[in-house]
């Protein structure tokens, strides 16, 4: 089959389309035939080297992959062949993936590949963010980062169906746009004026309670500030680079509480279960969007990357495998 691999850290011209050997679907497991592959911002890190630096090379890059059950592993349920599928999956970057059977999650023709694509590791990332981190209530204020990336969208509609006011920032107008039609109430464009100052005028000068920073050490100086006392920053990302070390000390003025959240942090079976089919059920009943911004072909990865860490993208990023 063909996949997308590397062979050496570096920008992304180190990925190629390569002949490869199919995966075998093993017990437990089923073999997916890839129809669309979410591309994510921790794949970029990965290829460049930061992130997941142990796994040996080559490797084919991509964790999620949407697609139809062409095969399965033994003790897996013979029904699902044939059925239209998304699961999280290493190795998606490929016409062929295996997953576990109990990582499926079956998709109503309604939902389109490039959709479902996009569900799993940013929806899965917001939904926790918003409801096991932020557990966020009604008539909170929350702030998210990159709003308009992948997992940024997905968590504005996430708080808002929380009831929560959401206030964005973004680095264009264009995105600015797109934060607002999905729900957020307010969107700043950075550089453009203080964000935490900003923030304060919006909510009252009181601050937010919540602020989602997947941006690190640009963000991080101004995420503290724009809190409110007792104000929660949850910390997942550094797409800036790594945010500087927490000082307890600052923290105190405003009771502030500063954590972390990790998709790949082990969660417990029925909390991940019922995440996943409730992102399913919103999606395939229209209450929750996935935007795919950027489509390309299994061969352009190299490009979906340069837009991707170039800040060139808006919404989710999504391979198409012919
Ligand atoms: N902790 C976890 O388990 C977890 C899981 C999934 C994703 N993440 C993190 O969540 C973030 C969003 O992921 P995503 O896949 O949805 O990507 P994305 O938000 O679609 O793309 C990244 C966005 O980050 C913003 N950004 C700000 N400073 C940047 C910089 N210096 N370089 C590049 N981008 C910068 C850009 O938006 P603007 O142009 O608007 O600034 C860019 O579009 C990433 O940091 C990712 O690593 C974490």
């Amino acid at each position: 089959m063909k996949a997308i691999r590397y062979h050496q850290v570096g920008g992304p011209e180190v990925l190629r389309l390569e002949e490869v050997p199919e995966p075998v679907a093993g017990p437990g497991e089923v073999r997916i035939r890839v129809r669309a592959a979410g591309v994510n911002f921790a794949d970029t890190e990965r290829r460049r080297g930061l992130y997941d630096s142990k796994v040996p090379l080559p490797r084919i890059l991509g964790s999620e992959a949407a697609g139809v059950v062409e095969s399965v592993g033994a003790g897996v349920d013979a029904s699902w062949v044939g059925r239209r599928v998304v699961a999280l999956a290493k190795q998606s970057y490929a016409e062929l993936v295996t997953a576990p059977e109990q990582e499926l999650l079956a998709l109503p023709e309604r939902v389109s590949f490039e959709e479902a694509a996009g569900l799993l590791v940013q929806g899965l990332t917001a939904w926790h963010l918003v409801h096991t981190v932020g557990r966020v209530t009604e008539r909170q204020s929350v702030l998210i980062h990159a709003a308009a990336g992948g997992v940024g969208l997905l968590a504005i509609q996430l708080a808002k169906a929380a009831g929560a006011r959401v206030l964005g920032t973004v680095s264009t107008e264009a995105k600015a746009r797109l934060a607002r039609e999905l729900g957020a109430d307010e969107v700043l464009l950075y550089g453009e004026g203080d964000v935490a100052e900003q923030v304060r005028a919006l909510t009252g000068g009181q601050g937010v309670e919540l602020v989602l920073d997947s941006v690190g050490a640009s963000t991080w100086k101004s995420s503290l500030e724009a809190l409110a006392p007792f104000g929660h920053l949850v910390s997942y990302g550094s797409a800036s680079g790594a945010p500087p070390p927490v000082d307890v000390e600052a923290l105190y003025e405003k009771s502030l509480k500063v954590s972390a959240y990790w998709l790949h942090t082990r969660h417990p079976p029925a909390l991940q279960r019922q995440a996943r089919e409730t992102l399913g059920r919103e999606l395939a009943e229209g209450r929750l969007q996935v935007r795919a911004g950027l489509v390309l072909d299994l061969a352009e990865a190299a490009e979906a990357h340069r837009q991707l860490e170039g800040r060139g993208t808006a919404g989710k990023v999504v391979l198409r495998v012919p």
